[in-house]
C-alpha cells in the first residue's frame, strides 16, 4: 500500500520500507520516479546501464539516498541476488530509433524494448514465488507506453512496445498469481526519448503513484481521451483471446 505522505510506506505486519528497484533510472521519468518513491519514504534501488554515478535531486536540493546497480541488456540474471530484496521492481527502461530500421536497430529494440523486460519479468517471478505471507505481494510495473495500441511516428518502438504489452498480456494470465503486475501505459512526455513531449516527467510519476494509490493495475497518463477507452478494451480482449487459445 502506498501513501501520500511524508512518512514511511509500510508492508503489511512489518515496519520495513518497501524496497522500490527502478530501471532506465537515469532517463527523465526514472528519475522522476525515483524522486516521487523517495516522498514516499522507499528503499532505493536504481538500475542503470551506465556506468556514471547517479545524483537525484529532492525538491529540497538534496540527493536522494540510493543504492545505484548496474545492468546491461542480456545480462538480466546478474541482477538476481539484488532482486530478491525487491518488492516492486519498475521497468522502465527504453530506447526509440525513430526512422531507423536496419539490423542493429531491429535488434536493439527489440532487446531493450520488449525482450529484456520480459526477462526481468520472468526472473522476479521465478525468485518471488514462494514469499513469506509477512511480506506484500511482489509487485512488477511495466512501461509499456500508450504506442501500444496508437502510432508514435516510430514502426521499431511500436513493433517493440507492442510486442512486450503483448507478451505482458500473455504471461500475466500465469503469473499474476505470484506477483501483482501494473502496466504503465503514458502518453509524451519530455525526455531524451521525446523531446518535444507533452507532459512534463515528473508530472508523469506523480500520477502514476496516485494512480497505484487508487490500486489501478492499469495505469494510463497521457492527454489522448481515446487511450482511456481503447487501452481497457484491448487488456479485455487480449485477456478472453490468449485464455482462449493458449494453457497454463
Ligand atoms: N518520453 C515519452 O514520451 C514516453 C512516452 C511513453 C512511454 N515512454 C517510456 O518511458 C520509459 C522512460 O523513457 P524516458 O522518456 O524517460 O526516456 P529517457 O530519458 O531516454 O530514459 C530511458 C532510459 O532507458 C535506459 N536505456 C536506454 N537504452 C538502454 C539500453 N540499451 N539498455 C538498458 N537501458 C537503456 C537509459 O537509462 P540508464 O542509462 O539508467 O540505463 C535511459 O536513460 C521508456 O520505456 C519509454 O519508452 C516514454
Amino acid at each position: 500500500m502506498l501513501m501520500e505522505t511524508s512518512e514511511r510506506p509500510m508492508e503489511a505486519g512489518s515496519s520495513a520500507p518497501l524496497c522500490v528497484a527502478i530501471t532506465g533510472a537515469s532517463g527523465a521519468l526514472g528519475q522522476a520516479l525515483l524522486r516521487a518513491w523517495h516522498r514516499r519514504g522507499a528503499r532505493l534501488i536504481a538500475l542503470t546501464s551506465s556506468s556514471n554515478p547517479l545524483e537525484v535531486l529532492d525538491a529540497a536540493g538534496q540527493p536522494i539516498a540510493m543504492e545505484q546497480l548496474s545492468w546491461q541488456v542480456g545480462a538480466e540474471r546478474e541482477l538476481a541476488a539484488a532482486l530478491m530484496a525487491v518488492d516492486v521492481l519498475v521497468l522502465n527502461h527504453g530506447v526509440n530509433v525513430h526512422g531507423q530500421r536496419s539490423t542493429e536497430a531491429t535488434s536493439l529494440s527489440l532487446e531493450v524494448n520488449a525482450l529484456s523486460s520480459w526477462r526481468l519479468l520472468e526472473l522476479f517471478a521465478e525468485l518471488h514465488a514462494h514469499r513469506p505471507a509477512s511480506r506484500p505481494k511482489a509487485e512488477v510495473w511495466v512501461n509499456t507506453s500508450e504506442a501500444e495500441i496508437e502510432p508514435a511516428f516510430s514502426p521499431l518502438y511500436e513493433i517493440s512496445k507492442r510486442l512486450m504489452g503483448q507478451l505482458l498480456s500473455l504471461r500475466a494470465l500465469d503469473l499474476a498469481p505470484t506477483l501483482r503486475i501494473r502496466r504503465l501505459v503514458l502518453g509524451p512526455f519530455r525526455s531524451a526519448l521525446n523531446t518535444v513531449g507533452l507532459m512534463g516527467p515528473q508530472f508523469v510519476a506523480d500520477q502514476i503513484l496516485r494512480q497505484a494509490e487508487f490500486g489501478l493495475n492499469l495505469i494510463v497518463v497521457t492527454p489522448n481521451p481515446l487511450v482511456y477507452v481503447l487501452m481497457p478494451l484491448t487488456t479485455l480482449g487480449r485477456w478472453l483471446y490468449f485464455r482462449l487459445l493458449t494453457r497454463a
